[in-house]
């Protein structure tokens, strides 16, 4: 006899997501706290925690310093937050590089500690063989290739990927490795469309695309910069909500308010209970 009793709701898997290929476009978002989870979780297939976190929420550069414990913070309160898209987490640079036990063991940590279901990691050349270890132990991983924003120190800036004829061809043989270990899917950053439908057409998972086009099986942006809150909006991005200027309405309201003795009014305080 069991106690267990199953959730009514069951969250998407990664299975679920790979039989999408060439069929169902997949809704991608990050997120990082539990409210906005809860928003975008009705709309969206796939919540990523991604590591872009380090920049978004805590002002880093880039997401080099990103560190395992962050991730495990951002990733509860996004489960917390969402209870029907599949979660998955990014593994912070230096988390996976250096060999599959430590990949392997650190995703079993994300894993266990947030309860996300898979994890990314940006599948540069040396990452396959950690792909195919981690998968073939339970691990469901999503691949990352073409502008691998880890690697932005080695690149000298986030700069899109493909131009010339050698690095598309390293690219598709990424995204063909990253598959063949075992990855139920593949983001694809920052390549020209040609090359997007190229990798595409030849993986048999699906690609998920940021600033490649609409020939992916899915896309993916980052939620803050597509609801407009920062000043500086990439190519890629279209904006669907000026988040931004609404903030700055409220706030130079409220703090109108309080300066002129408005805010707080009768309707927004308490009485004491006569006696
Ligand atoms: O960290 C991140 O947010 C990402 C996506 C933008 C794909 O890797």
């Amino acid at each position: 006899m069991s106690s267990h009793r199953p959730e009514t709701v069951r969250r998407l898997a990664a299975p679920d997501i790979t039989a999408r290929k060439g069929a169902v476009p997949i809704v991608c978002l990050t997120a990082y706290t539990a409210p906005m989870a809860e928003l975008l979780d009705a709309h969206c297939d796939v919540l990523l925690v991604g590591d872009s976190v380090g920049m978004v929420v805590h002002g880093l550069p880039n997401t080099v310093g990103v560190t395992m414990e962050m991730m495990i913070l951002h990733g509860q309160a996004v489960m917390r937050g969402s209870k029907a898209a599949m979660v998955v987490i990014d593994m912070p640079f230096g988390s996976y590089e250096g060999s599959p036990e430590t990949a392997y063991a650190n995703a079993i940590r994300l894993m266990k500690e947030t309860g996300a279901q898979a994890v990314k990691v940006e599948s540069g050349p040396a990452v396959a063989g950690t792909v195919d270890y981690m998968v073939k132990r339970g691990v469901p991983v999503m691949g990352h290739v073409g502008l691998r924003p880890q690697s932005v120190l080695v690149d000298g800036g986030f700069k899109a990927k493909g131009k010339g004829a050698e690095e598309r061809r390293r690219i598709l043989e990424e995204a063909r490795a990253t598959a063949d270990a075992g990855a139920f899917a593949v983001v694809v950053e920052g390549v020209a469309e040609g090359l997007a439908r190229e990798i595409t057409e030849a993986i048999a998972v699906p690609t998920i695309g940021i600033g490649a086009s609409a020939g992916c099986d899915g896309q993916i942006l980052v939620t803050d910069d597509m609801l407009g809150l920062f000043d500086w909006t990439p190519k890629f991005v279209r904006r669907y909500a000026d988040l931004r200027g609404e903030i700055g309405k409220a706030v130079a309201g409220y703090a109108e308010d309080v300066r002129a003795r408005r805010f707080p009014g009768p309707a927004e305080i308490y009485f004491a209970k006569a006696g």
